[in-house]
Order: structure tokens, then C-alpha cells, then sequence
């Protein structure tokens, strides 16, 4: 990330604001709009006209410019027009960047967090390669393309477009303690304690009551995944409690234990009762020093305890590793894969640490962030290692503030997909979502179109005005 501010920004496309705010942040460290044409004073400035089907779109920054154009097609629709023109005027501004900076991002000109889905729509939206857009249009990497190339390979067949189908989300928004890179919205379940119960009756009445619409309106429940949080920080026996709603089989059932200090024989065996098939047991690294710094308050010693007690069962099991940890070298960070590696877990996730608000680490100055050639290095490492171990990568996305732009990719052993992180992915599947922080989402594919609810995001609000919530997801979901 470039030290230097972009203090003065202008652009005469105010729709397309927040992404070419995207495109400057793969340059910028901060950035900041201009709402008025000030261009003799902007740092940079975006513009754009259309003159005889001509869309024309400048950026200048410094003495550096750049113009794009494309010709304006009478036959497309109002949205392709819109979507040719923000890439039109968002490859202005990176072209002209680029110049200036001298740099390639991996993701080229690409922002937003499904990349795959994305190449899905080229292919069946415009009728193009999706390689060949990558390349030619966004600039992208040969490395990413080829890492889409091998996702959507290994969604093959897994990837279904079926409006009768539906996955349930539940979510438990407690921790044990806070992790210091995280920012999901998660409270420490001591702080909490009086809040618990009632969020426990709350949850059960939402997830009975969204079942029974759902078989009602005729919808088939495929998988089913309990985030968080961290969902075994309740006791064993209220996650039996919640799981005994869950009395009818499902395709893929994963319950996102995550913390091994959350994780006992009597919470794995509750949820191998109920049916839950796949676990997740998250080291994020395998250096000590690390897991202190980061708050996890758990040793590596109890990953590998808590990974071979689950090995009694039969679970799928998941582990969750992040490159860029603060004070993590590319060494440091090589040992984790090569550890997790060695375990064999059918699924390992690698993320890319981001730095977001809301957590302790964006406010901690002393720790030393990893430069991004470092991050990219360790992406692609573990991108080897797994690979050459029989790892494919199988889902991915990115976020913002992450090192380098960079992706989270979830990589599995040979027909041990998550299906669930393929549906959230490429948004093919309604999601019917309960508890704290949970978004529903109806996804109407005749239509091209996905409806969403959004739950409260604190427990609190949820516990007072869950009938409220539950009558409008009644609604979304309502043939
Ligand atoms: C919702 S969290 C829950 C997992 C579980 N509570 C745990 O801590 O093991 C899912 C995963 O997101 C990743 N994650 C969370 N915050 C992150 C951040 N700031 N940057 C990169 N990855 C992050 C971690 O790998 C984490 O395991
Ligand atoms: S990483 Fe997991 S355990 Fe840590 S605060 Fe976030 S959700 Fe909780």
C-alpha cells in the first residue's frame, strides 16, 4: 500500500463513487470524495461524457492521464449499460494509476468480493470467456485466472440452480474471548451471561417457526451451518437444545466450532448425535507466539488435542489459517501450513489477515505489519504446498482492507467441498438465516435477482424484537 493520501478526489459519476473508491484503494491508503467540481485543486479526477454513443471516461492524476472509451451499444438493456460503463470508467482510473505507480495488483482493476461469480455471469450473462475478459478487460493476474479456472472446476456439479432448494444459517454471536484481528459482531459469552438464556429460547422459537414456513411454502432444506462466533460456546446442553430442531437428515451439516479451547468430547458428541457431519477446529497459526499476541487464548498444544478428538468422530474437519498475522514472517507462516498440511483436515481455509474497524488490532501501533510482497508470498506458498498434497481450491472471496487485495480461499481434499460456502459464494441458493447478525437471502434465478433481510446484529435488540424480524423473513420467503 502506497504511503502517499489521496486527499482530493472528483469524479462527475457520482454513482459509480464507491467503486472507483474501490480501485483507488488498491493504490491509496485512504482516499476522500470531492462532492463538487474543484478539478484544478482534486489530486485526481475522473470524468466522463457521452458524445455520439461514444462513453469516454478520463482520469488524470499528477501529469499522468488516461482515456478509455467504449461505443454504446442501442440493443443492450439499461443494467448492461450501466455495467459496461462502470468498468469502462473504473479501468480509467486504474490504467492511469498503474502508470503512475508503476505496480500490477493481483486482482488487476477487480474489486468486489466474488470474483467467481462473477466469471459465472460472464459465461452466461455475455456469452464471452471469462478468461479473456479477466485478462483483457480487469487486467488480472494469470495466476488468479487460473485459480478461478480451478474453483469453478471443482464446483462442477456442485453448483445447482434450483429455487426449490434452500440452506439454513444459524448464528451464535459468542465468543470466549475476543480475538484482536477479528471484527464479526461477537460478545464474550461471560460478559454476556444474563443474555444467554433468553438468546437460546429466542433462537429455538426462530428456527421452529422458520422451518415450519419454509416445509409450508414447499422449499427443500439442503445443508445447514452454524457460524458465529464461535457456536460451541454455549454449553453441551444447549447446543442439544438447538440441534434437537434439526431432527430430519440434510445433505451437509456443519456446525463452525472453531476455538479448540471451546471444543470437549461432549460437545463432539452432540453434535455427531444430531447429525452434524462437518466441524471446523481453527488454529489461524501454529506459532505460540502468535496465538498470544493475537488474543486466542488457547495453545497449540490443544489445536492438536482438540483436532485428534474430533478424528474420533466422523466428521469433515476444517481448519482456518490467516496469512499476515502481526509479527508473522513468511517462515513463520510456511510452519503453519506445513503443520496444518500434516494433520491431513479434508478442508483448510487460508485467509488473508484484514485489517478492519471494530477490532483491536486496527488500534494496537507496536506490531509490525507485513509488507505486502511478504502476503503475497504466503498466499501463494500455501497455494503450492496444498496443491502438490492433493488440496484443490474449491470457494473464494475477498474483502476489503486485506494486504495486497489479496483473497480468501478454501481449499479441500477430493469430493470434500463445503457445499454450503459454494452456495454462499456464488449466491445460487436462498438462505434462510437465524439468530444475531443473520442475513436471509432469496435468490429469484428466472430473475437475476437476490432479496435480502437482515436480523439485528446485537443480542440484545434480537431478544426484544425477534417477532418483528421473524414476520418480515415470514414474508421474503413467502411464495
Ligand atoms: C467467523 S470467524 C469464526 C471462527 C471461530 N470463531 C474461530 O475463531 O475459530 C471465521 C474465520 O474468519 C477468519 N477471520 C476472522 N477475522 C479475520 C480477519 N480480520 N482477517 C482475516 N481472516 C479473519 C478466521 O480465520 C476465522 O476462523
Ligand atoms: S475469530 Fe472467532 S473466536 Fe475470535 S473473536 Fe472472531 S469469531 Fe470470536
Amino acid at each position: 500500500m502506497s504511503e502517499i493520501q489521496i486527499l482530493k478526489f472528483y469524479t462527475n459519476e457520482n454513482g459509480f463513487a464507491p467503486e472507483l473508491l474501490d480501485v483507488a484503494k488498491l493504490f491509496f491508503s485512504h482516499t476522500e470524495f470531492l462532492t463538487v467540481n474543484e478539478s484544478t485543486i482534486a489530486d485526481i479526477v475522473v470524468k466522463s461524457e457521452t458524445k455520439n454513443c461514444v462513453y469516454s471516461c478520463f482520469a488524470s492524476y499528477n501529469d499522468v492521464n488516461f482515456d478509455n472509451k467504449i461505443i454504446l451499444n442501442i440493443l443492450w438493456t439499461k443494467l448492461e449499460e450501466k455495467r459496461y460503463k462502470k468498468r469502462c470508467i473504473k479501468s480509467a482510473l486504474y490504467e492511469c494509476l498503474k502508470k503512475v505507480f508503476n505496480k500490477q495488483p493481483p486482482w488487476g482493476s477487480l474489486t468486489g468480493i466474488r470474483p467467481v461469480k462473477l466469471a459465472y455471469e460472464i459465461a452466461e450473462n455475455e456469452d464471452a470467456d471469462f478468461r479473456a475478459v479477466f485478462a483483457e478487460k480487469f487486467d488480472v493476474s494469470p495466476s488468479k485466472i487460473t485459480l478461478v479456472e480451478q474453483i469453478i472446476n471443482s464446483q462442477k456439479n456442485l453448483r445447482t440452480i434450483d429455487d426449490t432448494f434452500i440452506d439454513v444459517y444459524v448464528g451464535i454471536p459468542f465468543c470466549v474471548s475476543r480475538c484482536s484481528y477479528c471484527s464479526f459482531t461477537s460478545g464474550v459469552i461471560s460478559k454476556l451471561i444474563k443474555h444467554v438464556q433468553p438468546y437460546v429460547n429466542n433462537l429455538i422459537t426462530e428456527i421452529k417457526t422458520t422451518l415450519s414456513f419454509l416445509s409450508e411454502y414447499g422449499y427443500k432444506i439442503r445443508n445447514v451451518y452454524f457460524g458465529g462466533g464461535t457456536p460451541t460456546s454455549l454449553s453441551a446442553s444447549d447446543l442439544d437444545l438447538i440441534l434437537s430442531c434439526f431432527d430430519f437428515p440434510v445433505t451437509e451439516f456443519t456446525v463452525e466450532a472453531g476455538r479448540p479451547d471451546t471444543i470437549d468430547d461432549e460437545k463432539l458428541s452432540v453434535l455427531a448425535n444430531h447429525g452434524v457431519n462437518r466441524i471446523s477446529v481453527n488454529p489461524q497459526s501454529f506459532n505460540q507466539v502468535t496465538l498470544d499476541k493475537i488474543g486466542r487464548n488457547h495453545s497449540v498444544k490443544e489445536i492438536y488435542e482438540k483436532f485428534f478428538l474430533a478424528r474420533k468422530y466422523d466428521f469433515i474437519v476444517n481448519m482456518d489459517l490467516i496469512a499476515g498475522l502481526p509479527d508473522e514472517n513468511e517462515q513463520m507462516f510456511r510452519y503453519s501450513v506445513d503443520e496444518a498440511v500434516s494433520l491431513c483436515p479434508e478442508n483448510i481455509t487460508i485467509h488473508t489477515l484484514a485489517l478492519k474497524r471494530g477490532s483491536l488490532l486496527k488500534e494496537q501501533e507496536n506490531l509490525t505489519a507485513n509488507s505486502e510482497e511478504d502476503v503475497i508470498k504466503m498466499v501463494e506458498y500455501a497455494r503450492e504446498k496444498l496443491s502438490s498434497n492433493g488440496y484443490e481450491p474449491y470457494y473464494l472471496y475477498r474483502q476489503k482492507y486485506v494486504s495486497s487485495n489479496l483473497e480468501n480461499v478454501g481449499y479441500c481434499k477430493k469430493g470434500t467441498q463445503c457445499r454450503y460456502n459454494i452456495d454462499i459464494m456464488e449466491e445460487t441458493t436462498s438462505i434462510a438465516a437465524c439468530g444475531c447478525n443473520a442475513i436471509s437471502k432469496r435468490v429469484f434465478s428466472a430473475q437475476n435477482r437476490i432479496e435480502r433481510q437482515a436480523n439485528p446484529k446485537d443480542v440484545i435488540t434480537y431478544n426484544n424484537d425477534l417477532p418483528l424480524y421473524l414476520a418480515r423473513k415470514k414474508d421474503l420467503f413467502k411464495k
